[in-house]
């Protein structure tokens, strides 16, 4: 249940949580954020409601979460930002989200609690004041999801890449970064040829992050990816993967055939007799 604190000088700390919800195996792995520059905090994919009670008690410890001046949202998916409703009662903070996204955030509160909450941010994403400093909301649509922003905190050098870079494994596992992409890979490469809409956006996304220095890239479920030579792999690797699209075809959209049953919840295929 401590947080593992990613980065800290005088100023400016990173923390990141792994562990908040239960290894069950019913919701998958989630790690969540806060960054923190002279006083001022953001917390970058608060999760859902299964992390709220855990992840607001632990803040505390930190951070008086009632400061708090930001929830930055990545996307819009359950696992991001179902707890939003909560947020916005025990905090003042705003929501930070793709304007594709800002219309249907409300559907996760009460009515009227998003009323001058929400900064919907445009495609070409921008920088965001966060005490003396700033996070950058770095465009990554289709990464997977159709309005969706990394986050960079030029201070740290940490890229908050969401569902990108994801690994499926425990909590514990994934307070261990990893530093050799190589036995890694399996890992990732599941949820990444289904998630991920396609090798062009992934291509065009290492073309704009191969900018930056990164220092460490750390996703939304998993282990964080560290050091240059790891991100580079992992650069190299996305860059060439097929995914998405790329792997869909007529074959995938024909008209279904298979039984699911009603008590188990199987799939069964209906045998043709000739
Ligand atoms: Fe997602
Ligand atoms: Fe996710």
């Amino acid at each position: 249940m401590t947080p593992i604190e990613l980065f800290r000088n005088e100023h400016h700390s990173c923390l990141m949580f792994t562990d908040l919800i239960d290894d069950d195996g019913q919701a998958v792995q989630a790690n969540q954020f806060v960054v923190v520059d002279n006083g001022v905090g953001a917390l970058i994919d608060p999760g859902g409601n299964l992390a709220f009670n855990e992840l607001f008690l632990a803040l505390s410890r930190w951070f008086p979460a009632r400061e708090l001046r930001w929830l930055l949202a990545s996307h819009a998916d359950p696992d991001i930002i179902a707890s939003l409703d909560r947020w916005l009662t025990s905090t003042k903070a705003s929501l930070v989200i793709s304007r594709v996204w800002e219309r249907f955030v409300p559907h996760f509160t009460k009515v009227g609690k998003t009323d001058d909450r929400v900064i919907g941010v445009p495609d070409a994403g921008g920088r965001l004041p966060l005490g003396k400093s700033e996070l950058w909301l770095l465009p990554a649509h289709f990464l997977h999801s159709e309005g969706n922003f990394h986050f960079y905190d030029p201070v740290s050098k940490i890229l908050f890449t969401g569902d990108l870079g994801v690994s499926l494994m425990g909590g514990a596992e994934a307070r261990i970064p990893v530093t050799q992409l190589a036995g890694h890979i399996p890992k990732m490469e599941g949820f990444h040829r289904r998630y991920m809409v396609s090798n062009k956006i992934l291509r065009l996304w290492v073309r704009m992050a191969r900018q930056l220095e990164v220092r460490m890239l750390v996703p939304q479920h998993g282990a964080p990816i560290e050091g240059r030579r790891a991100i580079t792999d992992f650069y190299d690797w996305v860059e060439t993967l097929m995914c998405g699209v790329d792997l869909f075809d007529d074959r995938a959209y024909q008209l279904p055939t298979a039984r699911i049953d009603a008590q188990t919840g199987r799939t069964q295929p209906v045998l043709r007799v000739a």
